[in-house]
């Protein structure tokens, strides 16, 4: 039926499909929000009712009355697609991505991504632009708040889990969801966003491409490509990323969709020297869809004259875009079943909201938690905030009903009284997230002076960290008797936080991203390598090794790291085989014991050391998490397995690779590895 349909369409039918404008070019005046700078020209009016998607949309009526107003002037009533950035909830906020991916919770972060699908589609919305599995080592990128850390396992997982949960079975209640920003997003140098990106093909494959391939493994419909470049190519317009990688070896057949005009943006890059040539190389290199430019509306079709071979091109692209409106049921019924009417937005949240919550945030530091009836005094700039959302909360964010912590929190009295002073401070929700790059991501120095006072005065400090990226503490550190990153939570922020300082729940957090020391040692990032001369002890002195004059090479908090009320022992690491060859699996066996008396999670860490590699690799890589329920005083044996891939790297060219040899397989985390055995791989 699609294809039928492709061959009655004219050219200008066909590429119209492949354009994306915002809602005002269908002159219903409602409020949206843009995450880029537009104007007018970038369309032609008199195709409008030719154009397939739109971007931005937020309200079901608003979407329904687009949708008829189009269909009832278009002639082969294809229905249009509304894509919209969904990010971490829609209606219900939930934690920021970097914030879920600290929960370490594969099934709480899919229920999330379920419940934001559901209001999402309430809403009228078909496509999010989530999820993003941009790596990230360098904090100084304001979108690190978007993304799951510095880890590629650690975030593919949570990418895996992100897409099943949107698109579940495809129904009314599902939506389809959108990989981005491939690729190598996450890795500007100097941490500004839209900067160059420098990575080697080893360096991408290995550390940054496996996030993006296990996320693919759970079928994404569309794939956004990235502002930057990569390997000296747009992205966009990139057709060994695009054509080679992700559609050759990855075999993604959904839609290939530009960000915010960045097919234009080559222009800038200087890659294309006209809007004309941006549209030929980026349909050459696999681009579907063209979001809010003029390169595909105004140009596409004097592309395809001048150059007929890119017919066909077109001809694929919009099958694309034609099987994802199938996909969605939309040719069946154009509004997934909604009709207009003045009720307010759905919320559907369950209690998945605060679980999230309480199991995203991360303790770093503890000597006076929890509280048990002491008197406590609130202050800093966000403890009587309801601000708590995170950015990118648009299509949702509601503040009304947020509590902010001095509401809620019980036991407190003047300042002169307090026993515990407990210190909001960190970013605003909007100093992370898309061009919020910074050059020094420490505390403010407004913050350093008032709990500097607080110590000197000899105060009882606990420091909540409001804050969308890992923040630079150390100016602080001994300041604080305890500290509690608590990143930004959505709705639920507040009574995660006063459930957890009050020891009504237990914390079981961990770091997804590690926080450095200084600035200077940014990018900071576990999975380092161990040089040509290893630092061998902590004497800053020490001559020609790879080591800092001024600073130490290790991070403030590593990645990891988080502290809860319980302490998790350890035992009788065994592995059923001491040979591993191709095709084959080894089961680890650990003894967990909670040796206190409460209940606990705690998040099993396995990593691996290769001692022996063509391609030089890291120290520690994480090769598989488990977050396990412990009750008082149990003792529990965890049954682990590794598969023979799992211990593989890439060469340049993106094949697997593994040598006969030793490597470690190590239970633990970057700060403390507990136990360990060793693998020979035949
Ligand atoms: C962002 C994307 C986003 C898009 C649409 C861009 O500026 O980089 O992540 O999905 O806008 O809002």
């Amino acid at each position: 039926m699609i294809k039928e349909l492709l061959n009655k369409l004219t050219l200008e039918e066909k590429i119209g499909q492949l354009i994306q404008v915002d809602p005002s070019v269908y002159d219903i005046s409602e409020e949206t929000e843009l995450f880029g700078v537009s104007d007018d020209t970038y369309y032609v009016k008199k195709d409008r009712y030719l154009y397939g998607s739109i971007l931005g949309i937020n309200n079901k009526n608003h979407a329904i009355r687009i949708q008829r107003q189009y269909l009832e002037n278009s002639k082969h009533k294809i229905p249009l697609l509304f894509m919209s950035d969904v990010i971490h909830g829609c209606h219900t906020i939930f934690p920021i991505p970097l914030a879920q991916a600290a929960s370490f919770n594969r099934s709480l972060v899919r229920k999330a991504a379920e419940i934001a699908a559901k209001e999402a589609a309430s809403s009228g919305i078909h496509v999010t632009f989530s999820p993003m599995v941009d790596v990230t080592r360098d904090i100084r990128w304001g979108r690190v708040t978007e993304g799951y850390g510095e880890d590629a396992y650690l975030t593919g997982e949570m990418g895996y889990e992100l897409v099943k949960g949107y698109q579940g079975d495809f129904s009314n209640e599902n939506v389809a969801a959108c990989l981005k920003h491939f690729a190598g997003y996450g890795a500007p140098d100097a941490g500004r966003d839209y900067n160059e990106v420098t990575l080697s093909k080893e360096t991408f494959f290995n550390y940054y491409m496996p996030a993006y391939a296990k996320t693919l493994e759970a079928n994404p419909q569309l794939v956004m490509t990235s502002f930057n470049t990569l390997f000296g190519i747009p992205a966009t317009a990139n057709k060994y990323l695009l054509r080679d990688i992700l559609r050759g070896q990855y075999k993604f057949n959904g839609v290939i969709i530009s960000d915010f005009a960045s097919t234009a943006n080559m222009i800038s890059h200087k890659y294309a020297d006209s809007s004309l040539s941006a549209a030929i190389k980026s349909i050459k290199a696999g681009l579907d869809i063209d979001m809010m430019s003029d390169v595909y509306s105004k140009h596409l079709y004097h592309a395809a004259e001048k150059d007929p071979s890119i017919l066909k091109l077109i001809d694929e692209a919009t099958l694309n875009v034609l099987k994802i409106k199938e996909k969605l049921g939309l040719f069946k019924d154009p509004y997934r079943g909604l009709v207009e009417d003045n009720q307010s937005p759905q919320f559907y949240d369950d209690g998945t909201n605060l679980e999230l919550a309480i199991e995203s945030v991360v303790l770093l530091k503890n000597n006076n938690l929890p509280l048990k009836n002491e008197k406590v005094y609130l202050m800093g700039e966000y403890a009587d905030s309801r601000r708590t959302n995170g950015s990118w909360s648009w299509v949702g964010g509601h503040i009304s009903n947020n509590k902010t912590l001095k509401e809620i929190f019980p036991n407190q009295t003047s300042y002169e009284a307090a026993d515990v002073i407990i210190y909001c401070f960190g970013e605003g929700e909007r100093e992370s997230g898309e061009s919020q790059s910074k050059t020094n991501p420490s505390v403010k120095q407004k913050d350093v002076n008032q709990l500097k006072q607080l110590h000197e005065d000899g105060k009882k400090v606990i420091g909540v960290v409001y804050s969308g990226r890992p923040l630079i503490l150390t100016e602080v550190e001994t300041y604080l008797d305890s500290i509690v990153f608590a990143f930004y939570l959505g709705n639920q922020m507040s009574e995660a936080i006063k459930r957890l300082l009050l020891g009504e729940v237990n914390f079981s957090g961990r770091l997804p991203i590690s926080i450095p020391l200084n600035v200077g040692q940014i990018p900071m990032y576990y999975g380092q390598f161990s040089t040509s001369r290893p630092r061998n002890t902590d004497d800053l002195t020490e001559q020609y090794v790879s080591n800092y004059k001024d600073s130490p090479n290790t991070p403030l908090y590593y990645f990891g790291d988080g502290l809860s009320y319980s302490e998790v022992k350890y035992h009788s690491l065994t592995l059923n085989k001491t040979t591993l060859s191709e095709g084959e699996t080894v089961k680890l066996s650990v003894k967990l014991e909670n040796l206190s008396n409460i209940f606990t999670k705690e998040v099993v860490q396995v990593y691996i050391n290769d001692l022996f590699s063509e391609i030089v690799r890291p120290k520690m890589e994480l090769v598989l998490f488990e977050k396990v329920s412990l009750n008082p005083k149990q003792t529990l044996v965890m049954e682990l397995e590794l598969k023979y891939e799992s211990f593989m790297y890439k060469d340049g060219n993106n094949e697997n690779k593994l040598e006969e040899g030793p490597i470690e397989i190590m239970i633990g985390s970057p700060r403390k590895i507990f136990l360990q055995e060793t693998i020979e791989i035949l």
